[in-house]
């Protein structure tokens, strides 16, 4: 279809066939559509939305622009998507757990940027670790371990890319077909059979509001049904971090607990409730999920002694600071947002994909909503390289945290379940 015939049909609010979208995808990938072009279809998009049929035929075009891994027959083939948040390890526990439990995780992750972390600048604090596998190695890590994790390779979905740079120009990131289309053509093009989505909500969360988060969860559940997928989304609380540890080493040592059974409960918690299987919590006291992270740690080319001896992980020579409670009292609130921003300031961030970040600093968080806190007690341990911005994140943390005089309890972690049932 030609690209101005597509606009005027846009224009003239008319149903976009499949095959106009899929033409429409294989056009902004070849070239042959525009980039203004592409601007222009992205900006009647944002304003006018998609219909559920549409949404399923531009995520299927957009999968369909790149390679789509194929797997042996096996076992069922999962993954997770977060929508990101502070904290959020939980792909580090969940993917060797899956596996423990007879699933195959073939999980190809991003990068963190702004606020939020990213599961490979985590894991690329073990020294040694590859998160750059080629289809061969992925399919060998897979076959050995049941599981990996590593980067979206250059022909993963490339529509996306093109597309979700262009959205950032324009200022349309923010529309949920978009966002459907690039999350699910993502996952689709990993080959899994089923996907778990976490849809977090609040001030650390790219949806702030539950409203919002819903809204979303739902029409990623209904689109994934659509094309296909078997998968169901859990919202969940993002207006405090997630555990006590945020950066990216930091993280690390904090997955390791929590895969031997130790590390904190909210943290455990949110992995079980996105595993809803009965099994996972004996097989995460076991230490049977830290076993099968090992391996694939040792797949991955990582340094498995990093594991057990923080100091190996990389970054290290960070000095710590420990910031006290200025009163005594309750804790109110832990702000996410707040606590992303004082990481962010001492370097455990990027704002451009290619920024580097430093994988030693970051902080322990150890005030919890609802804890009791006398004057001078430690709430937090802020990891900095030589005092850079610590002033700034101090004062990050400072408003972050919030003691009040009366006793206080957190929001539930996991706010509501949405199957496919609830949808369709
Ligand atoms: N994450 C993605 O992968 N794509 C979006 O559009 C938004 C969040």
């Amino acid at each position: 279809m030609d690209p101005h015939e597509l606009l005027y049909s846009m224009r003239a609010d008319e149903t976009q066939t499949d095959e106009a979208i899929r033409a429409f995808v294989d056009g902004v990938v070849d070239g042959t559509v525009t980039r203004p072009q592409a601007a222009s279809w992205i900006t009647h998009v944002y304003r006018r939305g998609l219909s559920d049929a549409e949404t399923v035929a531009l995520t299927r075009a957009m999968t369909a622009s790149g390679t789509v891994l194929s797997w042996p027959d096996g076992p069922t083939l999962a993954d997770k998507h977060s929508t990101g948040g502070v904290g959020d390890k939980v792909s580090l526990i969940l993917a060797p757990l899956w596996a423990e439990l007879g699933y195959r995780v073939p999980m190809l992750s991003g990068r963190g940027l702004g606020h939020t972390g990213g599961t490979l600048d985590k894991l690329e604090s073990i020294p040694g670790f590859r998160t750059d596998l080629d289809e061969d190695a992925l399919r060998a890590v897979l076959a050995d371990t049941g599981c990996f994790i590593s980067g979206q390779t250059e022909r993963i979905a490339p529509a996306d890319r093109i597309l979700y740079a262009l959205r950032n120009e324009v200022c349309c990131v923010e529309s949920n077909p978009l966002i459907v289309g690039s999350i699910l053509s993502k996952k689709l093009a990993e080959g899994v059979q089923r996907l778990v989505l976490d849809v977090k909500t609040g001030s650390g969360a790219f949806m702030q509001t539950e409203e919002a988060a819903v809204a979303l969860a739902v029409d990623l559940v209904r689109v994934a049904v659509g094309a296909g997928l078997d998968c169901e989304a859990c919202i969940t609380a993002m207006d405090r971090p997630l555990g006590q540890a945020v950066g990216n080493a930091v993280e690390v040592v904090e997955s390791v607990a929590t895969l031997q059974g130790d590390g904190p409960e909210d943290l455990r918690a949110l992995v079980l409730a996105l595993t809803d299987d009965p099994r996972a919590a004996e097989v995460l006291r076991s230490g049977r999920a830290y076993e099968r992270f090992a391996r694939m740690v040792a797949a991955q080319g990582g340094d498995t002694r990093a594991l057990e001896k923080p100091k190996k992980l990389a970054g290290r020579g960070a000095s710590e600071a420990v910031m006290v409670a200025e009163r005594s009292g309750w804790v109110q609130a832990v702000d996410a947002r707040g606590i992303a921003d004082a990481a962010f300031v001492l370097g455990a961030g990027r704002i451009r994909s290619d920024d580097p970040v430093d994988p030693g600093v970051g902080l322990w968080v150890h005030a919890e909503i609802g804890q009791p806190v006398a004057e001078g007690q430690p709430i937090a341990t802020l990891l900095h390289r030589d005092g850079k911005n610590l002033a700034r994140a101090f004062a990050s943390v400072k408003a972050a945290v919030v003691i009040g005089d009366s006793p206080a309890t957190a929001t539930p972690l996991v706010r509501r379940r949405i199957r496919a049932a609830d949808v369709l």
